[in-house]
C-alpha cells in the first residue's frame, strides 16, 4: 500500500557557480561563490515532494563514484525510496549551473551521465511499485521513450499521470493522450506548441494547444506571475506567493511538479494542489540551491495560512 508519488527521473551532481554576470565565450572571470550539491529534475523533484510529505519512490540510474554517494546519502536523509540502478561504466551525471548575483537567474548544462542510459525496462522492473502509487511523475532528462513507457504503465493501471517536459525538448504526438497534468514552464510551452508565452493570454493559447493535443489539464508556469491553470472546464492563473528576496530560481520548477504531485496524492483537488505548488517554489526561490531550497511541509503550510 504505497499511494504516494513515484518518480522517474535523474540525478547530477549540480555545480553551481555565481558571478556578476556569464563569462563571455573565450573569457575567464573570477565567481564570487561555489557550491556542490544534489540536483537533477527528477531527483529535486522527489526531495520536494518527501520534505513536503510524500511517500516517494526514485527510480534512476547511478554511476559508481563520489557523486553517486551524495545521490545516495541525499535519497536516505529525505526518506526517499530510491531505486537505483549502479553502473560501474558510466558516471553518475554532474551540472554546470551559472547564477547571476544580481537577480538570480540561471543558466545549466547538465549531462546525464549514468542515468541518460536508461531504457524502458528499467521502469517495466518497477510495474508493481507505480500500479501501488497515487500519482505518477516523469520530465524528459532521460530519454522519451522512457518517459512514455513509465507513462503507459501508470495509465494501465489508473495511477494519475504528471508530465513535467523539462528540460524543452521535442515530444511525439503519442505521448499528449497519456498526460492528466502537463506542467511545462514559458519556454517549454512555447517549445511545444510553437506560441511564445510572453503573457497570460499567450500561456492560455499555448494550453489550448496542449489540450488539443491530448492532455487533461495544462498547468504553465509563469515564474513570478505564478502558474496558468487550464482544463477544458476552468482556467484560473494561481499567484505565486512573496516569501522574500529571490536568491536563485533554479529549481523552482522541480519544486512545483513535486509539489503539485504530492497535493494530489493527498486527495487535494487540482487547483488547491497548484496552489499548494506555488506555495512551495516560492519558497523554494528564496534560498540557494535546487533540492536543499525545498521547505518542509509545515514551511508551506504556514505561507498557505497567511495567505487564506
Ligand atoms: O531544474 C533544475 C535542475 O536542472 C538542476 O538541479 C540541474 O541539475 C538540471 O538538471
Ligand atoms: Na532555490
Amino acid at each position: 500500500s504505497h499511494k504516494g508519488v513515484f518518480i522517474l527521473g535523474i540525478y547530477v551532481t549540480d555545480l553551481t557557480f555565481r558571478a556578476a554576470r556569464m563569462p563571455l565565450l573565450g573569457e575567464t572571470i573570477a565567481g564570487s561563490a561555489f557550491k556542490m550539491g544534489p540536483g537533477g529534475k527528477g531527483s529535486n523533484q522527489a526531495v520536494a515532494a518527501a520534505r513536503a510529505g510524500a511517500k516517494v519512490i526514485f527510480c534512476t540510474r547511478i554511476g559508481n563514484d563520489a557523486f553517486g554517494r551524495i545521490a545516495r546519502a541525499t535519497w536516505e536523509t529525505e526518506g526517499i525510496d530510491a531505486r537505483a540502478t549502479v553502473l560501474d561504466d558510466q558516471s553518475t551525471g554532474a551540472a554546470h549551473i551559472f547564477v547571476d548575483d544580481k537577480n538570480g537567474r540561471n543558466a545549466i548544462i547538465v549531462a546525464a551521465g549514468a542515468a541518460g542510459t536508461m531504457v524502458a525496462a528499467d521502469i517495466e522492473a518497477l510495474e508493481a511499485e507505480i500500479a501501488a502509487s497515487a500519482v505518477f511523475v516523469t520530465q524528459l532528462e532521460q530519454p522519451l521513450a522512457v518517459a512514455r513507457r513509465g507513462l503507459e504503465l501508470a495509465r494501465k493501471h489508473r495511477v494519475i499521470t504528471v508530465f513535467n517536459p523539462a528540460p524543452a525538448e521535442p515530444v511525439d504526438d503519442d505521448v499528449y493522450p497519456l498526460c492528466d497534468y502537463i506542467t511545462p514552464n514559458e519556454t517549454e510551452a512555447a517549445a511545444l506548441t510553437g506560441i511564445t508565452v510572453s503573457s497570460v493570454d499567450d500561456a492560455r493559447r499555448a494550453a489550448d494547444v496542449l489540450l488539443a493535443k491530448g492532455v487533461g489539464t495544462a498547468i504553465i508556469t509563469l515564474g513570478e506571475a505564478g502558474a496558468l491553470f487550464h482544463s477544458a472546464r476552468h482556467s484560473e492563473l494561481v499567484p505565486a506567493f512573496h516569501c522574500g528576496p529571490v536568491v536563485e530560481t533554479a529549481g523552482a520548477g522541480d519544486g512545483f511538479t513535486g509539489g503539485f504531485a504530492t497535493a494530489l496524492a493527498n486527495g487535494d483537488e487540482p487547483l488547491q494542489a497548484v496552489r499548494f505548488a506555488c506555495a512551495l517554489a516560492s519558497l523554494s526561490v528564496t534560498r540557494p540551491g535546487t533540492a536543499p531550497s525545498m521547505p518542509t511541509l509545515a514551511e508551506i503550510s504556514a505561507v498557505l495560512q497567511v495567505a487564506a
